[in-house]
């Protein structure tokens, strides 16, 4: 079993370009199914969600082929239209190969998708909206037996909550769909534009994206293209977070400096010196990070994500103050802060709402991930503890990060892999 061994102490300090970012290439990868020709995908990360998805790709028929600089996923023959339970199981995301398949071949069987367990992850969404373009869905045995007798039609679908997933999944329907599809409420997250990018470059129709309200024209082929993966905002969240508890300084290159702005807004009120240009933030944290006076509120984007609510709170657990989080994404997203306490950090969670009050110093102490993002929070917390921390249950930290480890040790960090 493998452990992260954090001495912490070291101010963050140095260069560091951003990796591509998990959460557009997984759709990404999805929407490459629908094409039938090779479509090659620069700035692709390497990370095991990455290679779960190869996996479901190689399942049904399609090839993937890593070098290091690119994957390229051909798709002209698809052989078989169920997805096994284990590679389901693997991640979140493998929900989003239904869309796609249905597209493609019109039938899909799978079962309910795995992931980080952040409290109940249905996916009713998913599938009410997929119904209403023409799939019978069946559940039998634990099975989701989807088919569209003809080809699937446009629709008009209003999201009761803008979910990044539905909203991803109708759109990999929708492209090949006959007529136009209109997603009302759906998600603005830029990943959700990353997509929309690639399916352009692909010979879709689409437009609105980015906004509350998609428009999808139907087509009935697309062709490969060559596209470049966005910068992964939430891993810019994280050495970012980790560079200010450390009062350190950091240049983050191949950044998205406009995606990260709800995130950059909230880290700006802890005192940090911030500056963005469209591609790279720099970041200088001085002295003892204040806490954030206003509530930090998780809300779909341009809303605080998320996705950085445990990175921001491992660097506040010692400013000087109190902050305060609601979490109104996950029901159950706090469970990095019982390594926290452990580790000397004053935090008090009532349901939504977590109660930081910073404290001087943390200790090193002996924890283990429950999840990606509260993974690399522990990281973020080991950086400034006194003494020695070892984290375990790490497989779910590379299941977002590209090689963390170096990527702290190239900022000066006291880190290894053992
Ligand atoms: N929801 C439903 N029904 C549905 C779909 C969603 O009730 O059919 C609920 C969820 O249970 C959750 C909320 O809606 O409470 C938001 O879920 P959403 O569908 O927006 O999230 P997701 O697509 O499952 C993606 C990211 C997450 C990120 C969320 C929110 C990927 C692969 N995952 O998840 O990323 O937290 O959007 O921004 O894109 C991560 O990278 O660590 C991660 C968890």
């Amino acid at each position: 079993m493998q452990k992260l061994v954090v001495t912490g102490g070291q101010r963050l300090r140095g260069e560091l370009s951003l990796q591509g970012s998990k959460n557009s290439a997984l759709p990404i990868m999805a929407a490459a199914l629908l094409c039938g020709e090779d479509c090659t995908l620069k700035n692709c990360p390497k990370l095991t969600d990455i290679y779960a998805a190869s996996r479901i790709l190689n399942c049904v028929g399609c090839r993937c082929l890593f070098s290091d600089e690119c994957v390229v996923i051909s798709s002209e023959n698809i052989s078989e239209t169920a997805i096994p339970e284990e590679l389901m199981r693997e991640m979140r995301s493998s929900i989003i190969f239904l869309g796609a398949m249905l597209g493609r071949t019109g039938e899909c069987t799978v079962c309910c998708p795995g992931g980080c367990e952040l409290g109940p992850r249905p996916i009713d969404m998913h599938l009410t909206a997929l119904r209403k373009m023409g799939a019978d869905i069946r559940e039998s045995y634990g099975k989701i037996i989807c088919r569209i007798p003809e080809r699937a039609h446009g629709a008009r679908i209003s999201l009761p909550f803008p979910s990044v997933g539905a909203t991803e999944n109708i759109i990999l329907c929708a492209v090949t769909a006959d007529g136009e599809t209109v997603i009302n409420n759906a998600a603005r997250e830029p990943e959700i534009c990353d997509l929309c990018g690639f399916l352009r470059a692909c010979g879709a129709e689409i437009s609105g994206d980015g906004e509350s309200r998609i428009v999808i024209r139907g087509r009935e082929g697309l062709h490969g293209c060559e596209y470049s993966i966005m910068p992964d905002r939430i891993a810019g969240a994280t050495y970012l977070s980790m560079t200010a508890a450390t009062r350190g300084e950091i240049i983050l290159k191949n950044a998205c400096a406009a995606a990260m702005e709800p995130f950059i807004s909230v880290l700006e009120q802890t005192g940090c010196s911030i500056y963005a240009s469209r591609d790279k933030i720099f970041l200088r944290s001085g002295s003892r990070l204040k806490a954030v006076n206003e509530r930090i509120r998780t809300m779909p984007h341009p809303g605080f994500p998320t996705d950085a609510q445990a990175l921001l709170m491992a660097a506040l657990v010692t400013a000087d103050g109190t902050s305060i989080f609601e979490e109104n994404i996950f029901d159950c997203r706090y469970r990095h802060t019982d390594a926290l306490v452990k580790m000397g950090a004053d935090i008090q969670v009532l349901g939504k709402t977590a109660v930081v009050k910073g404290v001087e110093r943390l200790y090193g102490a002996n924890v283990e991930a429950t999840d990606l993002r509260g993974g690399a929070a522990m990281v973020a917390a080991a950086l400034t503890a006194d003494g020695k921390t070892e984290i375990g249950g790490i497989s779910h930290i590379d299941r977002g990060y590209e090689k963390i480890e170096d990527a702290v040790r190239s900022l000066g960090g006291n880190i290894k892999r053992v």
